[in-house]
């Protein structure tokens, strides 16, 4: 009886999570497809839909060239989702291409909304990812090779070769969200009071004032 009321359970728990996976890229289609109309102004949990769609909705031709990596970080995403290619809208994927020149990097930053799978198409790049237990799990990549960062967790790719570096990057969410720690910290709008930041990284706020000149 103990046995038979725990296997329920364990039924259950396999279940629900079963469905919570197949909730993670979006809710279920309700519909074949559902192009975002971007102008419209009704508000809701995505975009509603656009009456009249051609092949080119689905179509997107902006990842083949390189971004301009001429900028701090030395990166340049160029992303494939609902904004730029409305779409994918509904389908709970997106995609994106990311460039590196030499020495650029792809600073600490999380996807709210997705886990992230990357395919190494130039160069060579250290990537990795850090848990919510503060545990790093990184790797060296090169070309044709994949790496997944699971949903959510801060992580990062710094270009360690000779030259530049790319990746096409895949999320399970039209639009992933992207928050750069840095910048949201030291870059907000308005400000994170200093002595916030300064008790949080157990330095001055003359430090913090620092960094934030840095992001202007
Ligand atoms: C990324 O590259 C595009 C295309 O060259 C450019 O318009 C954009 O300003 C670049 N973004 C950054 C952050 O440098």
């Amino acid at each position: 009886m103990v046995m038979l009321q725990f296997s329920a359970v364990a039924t259950c728990t396999v279940l629900l999570s079963l469905a919570a996976s197949s909730l993670a890229g979006g809710a279920d289609m309700l519909q074949d497809v559902c192009v975002a109309d971007l102008a419209s102004p009704i508000k809701l949990n995505g975009f509603p839909c656009k009456a009249a769609i051609t092949a080119d909705d689905f179509f997107f031709a902006g990842l083949k060239n390189a971004g301009n990596t001429n900028n701090p970080a030395g990166s340049n995403v160029t992303a494939a989702n609902v904004q730029s290619f409305p779409g994918v809208n509904t389908l709970g994927v997106s995609m994106a291409r990311i460039d590196y020149a030499r020495g650029g990097q792809n600073p600490p930053h999380t996807h709210p909304r997705a886990t992230e799978i990357i395919f190494v198409t130039q160069g060579i790049l250290e990537v990795g990812f850090i848990t919510t237990a503060n545990k790093l799990f990184t790797k060296t990549v090169t070309v044709g090779d994949v790496f997944v960062f699971p949903r959510g967790l801060v992580h990062f790719q710094q270009n360690r070769g000779r030259g530049p570096a790319s990746i096409i990057a895949g999320f399970n969410s039209q639009l992933q969200g992207t928050q750069v720690i840095a910048t949201t910290l030291f870059a907000a709008a308005p400000p994170v009071p200093s002595d916030v930041l300064a008790k949080a990284f157990r330095i001055d706020n003359s430090q913090v004032d620092a960094i934030k000149a840095k992001f202007m």
